[in-house]
């Protein structure tokens, strides 16, 4: 896991490689507010330990609020870990998001800090507006809007599969130059297949709000971060219920590719 700071926010980025699209990057984030709060917790693989690398960010017991935008096992990894080590920290997800959550562990209701799209949450010294990007793959699913810095985390929204690990751990999304358009177009086929039903101007209602939102940064679980967002992130987006649904290898394709990994 790498860390690197832009503005209030620190990402630790780290990235899981699927055989066939290449390698995700899989963020977490440090929002350094007055109360500060961590959101997502990496990847749930063992050899993974969040709590350690947090810890080289700040002490674990300062995080006030942990914010899960949905609780994919690619977003929990450290999550019970740092509840432990963070005792004053509250658990930002929806009704849905614990729903889920307690179909694996018991979750601390005394802990939980329900807060839906629309609403807002006060850290301090900002505002974290909560909505729910334009695409997503877990009902839970809530991202927000710093109020103070313009921060945006948008979840799995805006991701993209990357050609090669310097990538996925690239510390600006522009690192990817222009393919990036269809590695997203890619994601948001795997990520969100329902978008494919989708009415594209229905879809666009959901879009044009975010936009609006005019964020100054956007922070995706699944892509390097965007210092300076343009409109081409949200043009991209919005040709998602165009593009052919993604298909994943079959059992033919699996044996074809494990015949590959067998010594010669
Ligand atoms: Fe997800
Ligand atoms: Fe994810």
């Amino acid at each position: 896991m790498h860390t690197h700071r832009i503005g209030d926010v620190t990402i630790l980025g780290d990235y899981a490689e699927v055989p066939g699209l290449g390698f995700l990057p899989v963020n977490a984030f440090v929002l350094h507010a007055e109360q500060p709060v961590v959101i997502d917790t990496g990847l749930s693989t063992t050899d993974k330990d969040f709590v350690s690398a947090l810890a080289e960010v700040l002490d674990p017991t300062d995080v006030q609020w942990l914010w899960i935008t949905h609780p994919d096992r690619d977003h929990t990894g450290g999550l019970w870990a740092l509840l432990e080590a963070a005792p004053a920290a509250r658990l930002v997800s929806t009704f849905i998001g614990v729903g889920i959550m307690s179909c694996e562990w018991a979750v601390p209701l005394d802990r939980v800090f329900l807060l839906n799209p629309g609403q807002v949450l006060d850290v301090g010294d900002r505002r974290l507006h909560a909505f729910r990007p334009p695409l997503f793959d877990n009902p839970a699913t809530t991202g927000f809007l710093d109020d103070r810095s313009g921060a945006l985390f948008s979840s799995d929204c805006f991701g993209a599969p990357m050609p090669s690990l310097d990538l996925a751990t690239s510390t600006d999304v522009r690192a990817v130059g222009d393919q990036v358009r269809d590695l997203q177009l890619l994601w948001a086929s795997v990520d969100s297949p329902w978008v494919h039903q989708v009415d594209p101007a229905r879809f666009r209602a959901t879009v044009d709000p975010v936009r609006a939102m005019g964020a100054s940064a956007i922070f995706s679980t699944h892509l390097p971060p965007v210092a300076e967002p343009d409109d081409r992130l949200y043009e991209t987006v919005l040709l998602a219920p165009q593009t052919n649904p993604f298909v994943g290898p079959d059992q033919k394709a699996l044996e074809a590719m494990l015949a590959t990994f067998e010594p010669a």
